[in-house]
């Protein structure tokens, strides 16, 4: 019998390791919810470009970090994302905002902010929750129930990204993500970072099957306390 208790699980790891794909699904088959925080740095992002804030200057943008309304849906299915009232689902995936959300998402205030919207969506989920990102094992949820940290080869994940982007050469997503891990793990605040007490995945050569698979059985072995 399914535990009553919501349970809270973190995925963290670096683009294109297929972290999107693997909470959504796991979420939809164990009647979780759903949070992609990094569509909220990217709504954060959309906002400060949208408004002609200086990306440049951090703190032009810790100035305004308080302004946008950020609402996140929660649904796996189908999660919605709106800024000020706006969907912002197609605008937050251009390559602009890819290339700022870095620079956007290293600012404390920012993440302040953003950390504190994802703890009170975690701690209303009723039923429990998936929490995709990059701090969520180390800084945002570090009490979750279990945490994932997916990794993969730099080739893997270039070749997964292009496949999403369709079109775009692997050659130059493998150096934009690159650049964006880097990015990412190398910020002061909050940096992407595997949690002491995360499990790591290597989805290198595993299906986006196999892993929701791994994934789930981890999630089920911990509800039934083994
Ligand atoms: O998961 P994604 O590629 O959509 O995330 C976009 C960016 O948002 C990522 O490059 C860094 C930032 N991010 C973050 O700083 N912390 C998170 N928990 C999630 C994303």
């Amino acid at each position: 019998m399914e535990s009553a208790t919501p349970v809270i699980v973190a995925i963290d790891g670096p683009a294109g390791t297929g972290k999107s794909s693997t909470s959504k699904a796991v979420a939809a088959q164990l009647g979780l919810s759903y949070l992609d925080t990094g569509a909220q740095y990217r709504a954060i992002t959309w906002w400060m470009v949208s408004n002609g804030i200086d990306i440049d200057d951090p703190s032009a943008i810790a100035a305004v970090a308080g302004k946008p309304e950020i609402v996140s849906g929660t649904d796996p299915e189908g999660p919605a994302i709106t800024v000020d009232g706006v969907d912002v689902s197609a605008p937050i995936r251009t390559q602009e905002v890819s290339s700022k959300v870095s620079a956007v998402s290293a600012v404390p205030e920012v993440r302040a902010r953003i950390t504190e919207l994802q703890r009170s969506i975690a701690a209303s989920a009723e039923k429990g929750i998936v929490v995709e990102g990059r701090d969520i094992g180390t800084t945002v949820l570090p009490d979750a129930d279990l945490k994932i940290f997916l990794t993969a080869s730099p080739e893997a994940r270039a070749a997964r990204r292009s496949g999403e982007l369709k079109g775009s050469d692997v050659h130059s997503t493998r150096e934009a993500l690159i650049k964006r891990d880097a990015a990412d793990s190398s910020r002061k605040t909050s940096p992407l970072a595997k949690a002491d007490d995360a499990v790591e995945v290597d989805t290198t050569e595993l299906t986006l099957a196999q892993v929701i698979e791994c994934v789930v059985t981890l999630v089920e072995e911990k509800r039934a306390g083994k």
